[in-house]
């Protein structure tokens, strides 16, 4: 689109590898700092605007980590987004999209859930999101997009706070039977990140339409149990495997589905990518990260 991005990140749990691609690129510019530098997020506002977008997705992602690290998480996930979302507002920044999260539902329900049905989260991380998300709708400028479950093919090194989908893909194609938290029952409703992006790009206004205003549920609207994705995973793999049945995590969320109707009804935004497909695209994606690595690891050996 001709537009000079500029990328904001701390590497706290984000990795330079993901930006292989464009870390060189003259119409990109990347600052290794924190959002919750608000001298330094409000000059860099400042200095770019008019600023056309922002995308603001930098977080402590981790539901348990956000259960051990309360005020570390309400700093940068609550009090730097609101410190964000008013610099954007006074800048007159086109647009602000907020990451919100399915973390923002806090009681299970047994239906997909609306957007109003938020606001009785039971983990730090969920009740940042959700504070957030609040803010927005109400100051009537930008959109809170409450992601569901996403994966996808990732450079980053795996870690102990991965999500579920790369951690059992990790262990299924090692030809390991994959670990489930509980009974496996809990439902998730998985989006795979092509989905995700189009729909951020869309909530900018970048697709065709106008930015818009208030929250907006982003999932699939179909539930997949843990066990069934532990199932596809294993076959995936073309193993056997039984899955092993470890102690439930707290913070756990027992059924997580969205109703994404309010989206498509405002922009017409629906998810292309079923998850047989996604989970294929996932491991085809890792796959092609590992080899150049593999290599590598080989001309070093
Ligand atoms: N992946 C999902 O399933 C999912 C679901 C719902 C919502 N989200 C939201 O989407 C956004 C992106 O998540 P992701 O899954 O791509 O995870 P991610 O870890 O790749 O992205 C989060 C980024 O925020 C950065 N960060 C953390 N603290 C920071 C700080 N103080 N200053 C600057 N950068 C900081 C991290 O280094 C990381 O690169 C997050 O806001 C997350 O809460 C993700």
């Amino acid at each position: 689109m001709g537009c000079i991005v500029i990328g904001v990140d701390n590497l706290f749990s984000g990795s330079l590898d993901n930006m292989t691609d464009f870390i060189g690129d003259p119409a990109f510019l990347f600052h290794n700092k924190s959002i919750t530098n608000t001298l330094f997020m409000e000059q860099l506002i400042k200095k770019h605007s008019p600023i056309s977008a922002i995308f603001h997705l930098a977080a402590i992602i981790s539901v348990p980590y956000s259960m051990d690290h309360v005020a570390q998480t309400m700093k940068v996930n609550h009090e730097a987004s609101s410190f964000l979302h008013s610099k954007a507002i006074q800048y007159e920044c086109r647009t602000f999209v907020f990451a919100g999260s399915a973390a923002e539902y806090g009681s299970p329900l047994l239906r997909p859930v609306f957007e109003a049905d938020a606001g009785d989260p039971i983990s730090p991380y969920g009740l940042s999101k959700y504070l957030v998300s609040q803010a927005i709708d109400q100051s009537g400028y930008g959109c809170s997009l409450r992601f569901f479950n996403i994966y996808g093919p990732t450079r980053a090194k795996a870690g102990p706070y991965d999500g579920v989908v790369r951690k059992f893909l990790e262990r299924t194609q090692a030809g390991l039977p994959p670990i489930i938290h509980g009974d496996g029952m809990q439902l998730r409703d998985f989006l795979f990140l092509e989905d995700a992006l189009r729909a951020l790009t869309t909530a900018a206004g970048f697709m065709r339409g106008w930015p818009l205003s208030g929250v907006y549920n982003v999932g699939t609207g179909c539930g997949v149990s843990i066990n069934m994705l532990a199932r596809l995973t294993v076959r995936m793999a073309k193993r056997t495997n039984k899955p092993i049945y470890a102690e439930a995590r707290q913070g756990d969320i027992r059924y997580s589905v969205a109703d994404n109707s309010k989206l498509l009804r405002d922009t017409g935004w629906i998810p292309g990518i079923s998850i047989k497909e996604g989970l294929a695209k996932t491991v085809a994606g890792m796959r092609e990260i590992a080899a150049p690595l593999e290599r590598e690891a080989q001309v070093v050996r």
